[in-house]
This record gives structure tokens, sequence and C-alpha cells, in this order.
């Protein structure tokens, strides 16, 4: 295992700190630095989560470091991601490290998969779980796109396609994307939703479109030993997402974390599959129809250059 270009900084208490006051994790010209705990050793399982610095990434992030595993923090926040790898760090089963980036920018997307590329020798898990449902008019990414379909799709399908090789030579690895039940048909004449946008209508499309990116995938990796599937974690879970926006929680995080940790870590899932929480479902119709997933994928090539 390649060593960790910040491997051994014990990332807590004082040095947490010092860390947080150069500003740790930040995009230094091109290149993304990490906060980093300890790299991970032989033979010990490397996942990255994204948007783990809160809600269901977060939990999901805890319970395999205290499993054993080195997890790969990911969110905006540099707070909350040095505070998660400091927690990890201390309770000693797993470690993490912590890189900043903020999805709804393609460049940064790609400084992140490079970051992950230069510091790491495999990657056995790559869980997509970084999103949002925005309150408010429609808001559009600094690439110029409807923020959600970004956030939420296009920046996962462009990270993913980027890691991919070091996935294949980590294989057998996973592929988890955090989807939701919540799906829309996607309206290929219109799919920033400059017509008829609603907070609601973009969230369900880009998770739908997630699906798509699942089925259509898990037909392009067969064989390889990389497997992909795709979930609703739980509904309306006490999380940031909900919460803020006033909404009453109906479930905790922790029966998301479960339904995530299941494809995490089931053995014979098979791959290109829809789970509601652990059970084997179908998703939105359109997500059946080739036709379409050739279409959106021909779409998020042309928009994230990503092939
Ligand atoms: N909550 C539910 O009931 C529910 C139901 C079905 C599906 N889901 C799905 O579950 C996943 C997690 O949701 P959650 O409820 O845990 O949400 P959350 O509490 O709002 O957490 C979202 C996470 O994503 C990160 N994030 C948000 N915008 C980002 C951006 N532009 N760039 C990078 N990271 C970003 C956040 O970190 P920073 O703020 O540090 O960036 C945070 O770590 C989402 O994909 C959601 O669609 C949730």
């Amino acid at each position: 295992m390649r060593t960790h270009p910040s491997a051994g900084i014990p990332v807590g208490g004082a040095v947490l700190a010092a860390l947080l006051a150069v500003g740790p994790s930040s995009l230094n010209g091109q290149e993304l630095e990490a906060v980093a705990g300890s790299a991970p050793s032989e033979g010990q399982r490397v996942v990255l989560v994204t948007g783990s610095t809160g809600g269901l990434g977060r939990e999901v992030a805890r319970r395999l470091a205290s499993g054993g595993d080195h997890v790969i923090v990911h969110g905006r926040s540099v707070q909350r991601g040095s505070e998660l790898v400091a927690e990890i760090e201390e309770q000693g089963s797993g470690s993490a490290s912590f890189y900043s980036a903020d999805l709804g920018s393609f460049d940064e997307v790609r400084a992140l998969s490079r970051a992950v590329l230069r510091d790491y020798e495999r990657l056995d898990v790559l869980v997509n779980n970084a999103g949002i449902w925005l309150e408010g008019p429609r808001q559009l990414s600094v690439d110029g796109h409807e923020l959600h379909f970004q956030v939420n799709y296009l920046s996962g399908f462009l990270l993913t396609r980027e890691l991919l090789p070091l996935l294949r030579r980590s294989a057998p690895a996973r592929i988890v994307n955090v989807s939701s039940v919540a799906q829309r048909p996607i309206d290929f004449d219109d799919v920033m939703l400059e017509e008829g946008y609603s907070d609601g209508r973009a969230y369900a499309q880009s998770k739908l479109a997630q699906v798509m990116f699942t089925f259509d995938l898990a037909t392009e990796l067969e064989g390889s030993g990389l497997t992909v599937n795709a979930l609703h974690p739980a509904t309306m879970m006490d999380t940031d997402m909900v919460l803020e926006r006033g909404a009453r929680a109906r479930t905790s995080v922790d029966e998301g974390t479960e339904a995530v940790l299941h494809l995490v870590n089931a053995p014979d899932l098979g791959s290109g599959g829809y789970f509601n929480q652990m059970t084997p479902a179908q998703g939105n119709a359109q997500a059946h129809d080739e036709a379409a997933r050739v279409r959106l994928r021909a779409l998020a090539e042309r928009l994230t250059g990503g092939g």
C-alpha cells in the first residue's frame, strides 16, 4: 500500500486545531490535500463515502470505521470532516482521511478524484451518498446546470467514471448509489427544468437518474468483479435534509444506515439492482427503458466530459 502523503499525522486535539487554522483539505492551485489520520494498513478495506460530514453518510462512515475500515470522508465542511476523522482515529478500530470538494463544481469533482488516485492504491467501495433537496427557487451550479441534477447525479457520474480504473484494480469492489423512492421521469426536452421547476421534481428526476446510471453501469461492468447497486435508504430520516425544511422525521438515520451497509457488506447481492431499503424493488419505469438510459448517459458524458 502506497503511503498516504500526510499519513501518520494524529488528527486530534491541538493538531486538529492547527490543521483547521491553516485550512486543510483545500484546493491548493488545482491539487486537493487531505486531512489525514493514518494511512490504510495492508488488507484494510478502503471505502469512500461522499457526503459523510453529516446525516446518513456520517453514520455510515462511523459504522464502517468501527468495523475496522479505512474511510475516506468527503463533504464541503472542513470543520465537520476534520472532526469526524479525529473521532474515528481516537476510537481506534478504523482509520480515516477527509477531502473537501463541492459537487456543485466539476473542477472540484475532478480534483477529488485526482487526489484519491494520487493518495490511494486501492478503493474497495465507493458510496455515492452526497445529496441535496433544496427549498426555494431554481439554482444553477457554477457549471451552469440545475443544481440538484449536478450535485445528485452528474457529479456522482463523473466521480465514479474517474475512479473506475482504481475500483477495477481493487476488484472485487462495489459501488453503492444512494438514491430515493422519490423518482420522476426525466423530460429530455427540459432536463434543466427551465419550465415548471419545483424542488420536488428536481430532486426526484436526479434520484431516478442515479438509478438509470446504476442499471447502465452494471451492464458495462459485467464480468469485471465490480458491482453497482442503488437504494432508497429510508423515508424521511432525521437528518438535516429533512429537519431543515421543517418537516417531521418518520424514520431514524440508523434505519437508513443499516440499508446502506447491507449493500456494502452483504454477500451475493449481484449487480444492477435497485433496493427499497434491503428489499429488491423496481425503479420508475423510465429506469427500465434502455433507450432512455442510453440518452441519459450520452447527456452526462457531454455535460461532464467524462466517458
Ligand atoms: N433524509 C432522507 O429521508 C432521505 C431519503 C431518501 C434518500 N436520501 C438520500 O440520502 C442521501 C443523504 O441524505 P441526508 O438525509 O443524510 O442529507 P444531509 O443530512 O443533508 O447530508 C448531506 C451530505 O451531503 C453533503 N453535501 C451536500 N451538498 C454537497 C455538495 N454540493 N458538495 C459536496 N457535498 C455535499 C453534506 O456535507 P457538506 O454540507 O459538508 O457539504 C452532507 O455530508 C442523499 O443522497 C439523499 O438524497 C435521504
